[in-house]
């Protein structure tokens, strides 16, 4: 065996053993289109070091990041320039596109339950690497894929041809889905979407079904599988796995300026009982419910050159801020601004949800009617439902 086919077996085999790919007819889509072929650099980040550097064939290196689990970018700020520009230096900038995770694609491509003769719709195209998979699944002709980028498309295009798939590929703002070729039985976001557009909703046959990644200010991770009904209605349940996108493009919120959205407030300080990473950290079991109630946040870790405790601040766009710190002793304070109390509003989701008992992601579900989302526990007109912030 060369290098490449045991890192190539190593990765289906590790795709196999974390269980996210039981379905042979998936296992078969993996084992036979190489993620090499779709993915020839990215850029990578060192610890601690600012910007990004590029990494491409035929380094050793690339192609075992090719064949890890990771998430691989490929694009910065929209712009192609980069690529050139990082195989000399570093470049700054925010991810644009990537290479999903493989495990991800996986659980969502198993989720998504297509059959033979099954139309699909999906929204980013990428790198083209799981429009291929779909293509392998579903044939060619069975499938669409849009992206708003020309160049990407125009990439995916090219890679998609040289194993003989020629999907239908289109340029194109995702949120309106793809007319021309509905009605769709499945529609897959590989983008984070603050909301389910309407027309998706009305692009899906009766019965069919969207998976999307909701997307509230990069928190949340909920992988919403939704069927679609008669009425119009969307409503499904969110799958158990986190499931984090890069955000559609129009909601590209920026790393927040956080020092300007605080401005000349000294906030009110107070103490609290809750660890930041509760409210911070994607594995942590609250974090989504947290930005369920609360909207989405950014946050940032900060260390004070006064040699004072590290802080972890919070801010939404609406100019609310929280500093949140744990002193030596292990007591935590906050120190809150902005036109609404945000750690207050976490403490109040955290009681809440002690409350219902810690429910799991996976109990809750998303119904969407004439543009209205309601978030749910357990059944979609039982006691507790929410609507999206
Ligand atoms: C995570 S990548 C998709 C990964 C891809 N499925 C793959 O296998 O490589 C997200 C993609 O969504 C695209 N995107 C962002 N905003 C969009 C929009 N408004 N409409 C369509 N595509 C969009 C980006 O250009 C990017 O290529």
């Amino acid at each position: 065996m060369t290098d490449t086919e045991i890192l190539r077996a190593n990765f289906l085999d590790e795709l196999a053993r974390s269980g996210t790919i039981s379905d042979p007819e998936w296992q078969a889509a993996f084992r036979d289109v190489p993620r090499e072929a779709f993915v020839p650099y990215y850029f990578t980040q060192r610890p601690g070091q600012p910007g990004w550097l590029l990494v491409e064939r035929p380094r050793t290196e690339w192609l075992a990041g090719v064949y890890s689990a990771r998430a691989l970018i490929t694009q910065i700020d929209g712009n192609d320039d980069n690529v050139t520009l990082a195989r000399t230096g570093r470049v700054n900038g925010v991810a644009t596109s990537s290479s999903s995770a493989p495990a991800l694609m996986a659980l969502m491509l198993q989720a998504l339950d297509t059959h033979k003769g099954h139309g699909v719709l999906e929204i980013g195209t990428g790198t083209g690497y799981n429009t291929a998979l779909l293509c392998h699944r579903l044939g060619s002709e069975n499938v669409t894929s849009i992206d708003i980028d020309k160049s990407i498309v125009n990439r995916a295009r090219e890679r998609l041809a040289t194993f003989d798939y020629f999907p239908h590929l289109e340029t194109t703002d995702g949120t309106g889905g793809c007319p021309s070729r509905a009605p769709f039985d499945r529609i897959i976001a590989t983008v984070g979407m603050a909301r389910v557009p309407g027309a998706w909703i009305e692009q899906t046959a009766l019965g069919g079904k969207i998976l999307v990644p909701l997307d509230l200010a990069g928190r949340a991770g909920l992988l919403a599988l939704l069927t679609v009904f008669e009425d119009g209605k969307a409503e499904g349940s969110f799958l158990p796995d986190f499931g984090g996108f890069m955000p559609i493009r129009a909601n590209q919120h920026q790393a927040n300026d956080v020092f300007s959205t605080v401005g000349d407030d000294d906030g009110y300080t107070r103490e609290t009982t809750l660890h930041a990473n509760l409210a911070t950290n994607p594995a942590d079991p609250f974090e989504f419910f947290a930005a369920l109630i609360v909207g989405g946040y950014d946050w940032l870790g900060f260390i004070p050159s006064d040699g004072g405790p590290a802080e972890t601040w919070l801010t939404q766009p609406n100019g609310s801020w929280v500093c949140h710190v744990t002193e030596a002793n292990g007591k935590h304070a906050v120190r809150q601004g902005g036109p609404v109390r945000l750690w207050d509003g976490i403490e109040t989701a955290y009681r809440e949800w002690q409350e219902l008992g810690q429910p799991a992601r996976q109990r809750f579900g998303l119904t969407v009617r004439d543009g209205r989302h309601t978030v749910w526990l357990d059944q979609p007109e039982g006691p507790h439902r929410w609507g999206l912030v």
